[in-house]
């Protein structure tokens, strides 16, 4: 049985007063739910005080980003061990944010999750089509590209505990949604390749998540669909009021 995940990623969003009270509020309505999965994933800076906010609930931290060496020279930087240390479970990787801002290439997501997943960090790996890439219709060569070459080298076992984050960059922050057919058809393809790559059972276990401007309004028919497992979510995991009620519509899904 796939793990279901409901994830915030706040981006660049909330000091660390704001991002401690926005957790205890989504701890608050969340109430007991273990599933799915609620994750938050704060900005650095605030990740020990949104872990200390949420010690006593269900729901886990991750990072948005770290770099794939252990330490050294690299301003700016945190590692996987700091993540871990601050109270984090899990590490979102290449979000598209960082492939087409800070030049990310898949071999160096591969790099970062080798090295979260050596560390005992849970990766959550993204990726997705540009506007231009899906209408050329190289949708799924991208997809390909950014699937194997970010998970290349892992083993059966690492498979077994990485996420996979399918954001189409179009429909991300745009308030475009890819329809729930779109969605379902790149995640089909994803765990094919997850299928070839390893085993049909393993590309089974795999959690899918979808990105891109989910809110309450489409979530109910994305999460319907048989292989989306969950969401990432940006814009509307800001507040409470819009985050609780997706991962509400999850939950009772499962019952
Ligand atoms: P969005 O962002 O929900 O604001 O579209 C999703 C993401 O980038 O993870």
């Amino acid at each position: 049985m796939r793990k279901k995940i409901i994830a915030g990623n706040w981006k660049m969003n909330k000091t660390v007063v704001e991002a401690a009270g926005l957790a205890r509020s989504i701890a608050d309505q969340a109430g007991e739910i273990s599933d799915p999965l609620i994750l938050i994933c704060p900005p650095f800076t605030a990740l020990t005080e949104v872990a200390m906010a949420l010690k006593d609930s269900e729901i886990q931290v991750g990072g948005q980003n770290m770099h794939a060496e252990k330490s050294g020279a690299f301003t700016g930087e945190v590692s996987a061990e700091m993540l871990l240390t601050s109270g984090c479970s899990h590490v979102i990787l290449g979000h598209s944010e960082r492939r087409a801002l800070f030049s990310e290439t898949s071999a160096v997501v591969n790099a970062k999750t080798i090295a979260a997943l050596v560390a005992g960090l849970i990766p959550v790996v993204c990726v997705g089509e540009t506007l231009e890439q899906r209408e050329a219709g190289t949708t799924n060569q991208i997809i390909e590209e950014q699937v194997g070459g970010s998970l290349d080298s892992l083993s059966e076992d690492d498979m077994l505990r990485t996420v996979i984050a399918y954001e189409p960059v179009w429909a991300i922050g745009t308030g475009k949604t890819a329809t729930p057919d779109m969605a379902e058809e790149v995640h089909v393809y994803i765990r094919g390749l997850l299928a070839e790559k390893f085993s049909q059972e393993i590309a089974d276990e795999v959690s899918i998540l979808y990105g891109g401007s989910v809110k309450p309004a489409n979530a109910p028919d994305l999460f319907a669909r048989e292989n989306i497992d969950g969401a990432l979510i940006g814009g509307a995991s800001l507040t409470a009021e819009l985050f609780v009620p997706i991962v509400k519509t999850m939950e009772k899904l499962e019952v």
